[in-house]
């Protein structure tokens, strides 16, 4: 795997590569309906994070503030063949990274069932009951940005895992 970069997306080639993962990994492995994957409020896709390998988009996820002091994290996918090898959980570090910068004080997102035990190596915990969303089985999960140190969220994460 050659170098990968994390950053928000920034221009019309980003925005088409985020497109085609979401469709990759939302739509065609998952058969989620596409007005579900694209649909969504103005100024949702705002705040897109991609993972880049020269300027390919390999995974993607996108930040939204239903609040004043919480974000949310949504459409988190990475390609199938990129996955198991540590691109996830560095990308949320950014996000978390980003996300406490901006001074909120939680963070949340709607957990597919499958991927409970990726956020819980990321340091979040299942709140409140199952519930379907598009489909498929979900769980609330958030994480309490109060004590974590930006620079250390590697650390934190690590941490948290063990
Ligand atoms: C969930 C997802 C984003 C994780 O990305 P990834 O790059 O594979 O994750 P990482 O390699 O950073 O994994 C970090 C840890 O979580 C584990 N993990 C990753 N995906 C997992 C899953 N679906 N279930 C359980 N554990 C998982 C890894 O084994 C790894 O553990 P380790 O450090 O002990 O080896 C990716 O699997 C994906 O895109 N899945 C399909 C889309 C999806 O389900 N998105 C979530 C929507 S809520």
């Amino acid at each position: 795997m050659n170098e990968l970069v994390y950053k928000f997306a920034e221009n019309e080639i980003e925005y088409d590569g985020v497109r085609e993962v979401r469709q990759h990994v939302f739509v065609e492995e998952q058969e989620i309906p596409e007005n579900l994957v694209f649909g969504g409020d103005p100024g949702d896709d705002e705040n897109l994070v991609v993972v880049l390998e020269g300027t390919s988009v390999i995974g993607t996820a996108r930040i939204v503030f239903p609040s004043h002091d919480t974000a949310k994290i949504e459409r988190m996918a990475v390609l199938g063949k990129y996955r198991n090898r540590g691109v996830g959980r560095k990308m949320m570090a950014f996000m978390v990274s980003e996300i406490k910068n901006q001074g909120l004080a939680k963070v949340y997102l709607h957990a597919q069932y499958t991927a409970v035990d990726f956020y819980k190596s990321c340091g979040f915990r299942d709140i409140g009951k199952t519930f379907k969303e598009a489909g498929i089985k979900h769980i609330k999960m958030e994480l309490d940005l109060f004590d974590i140190i930006p620079s250390d969220t590697e650390d934190y994460i690590d941490h948290r895992k063990n």
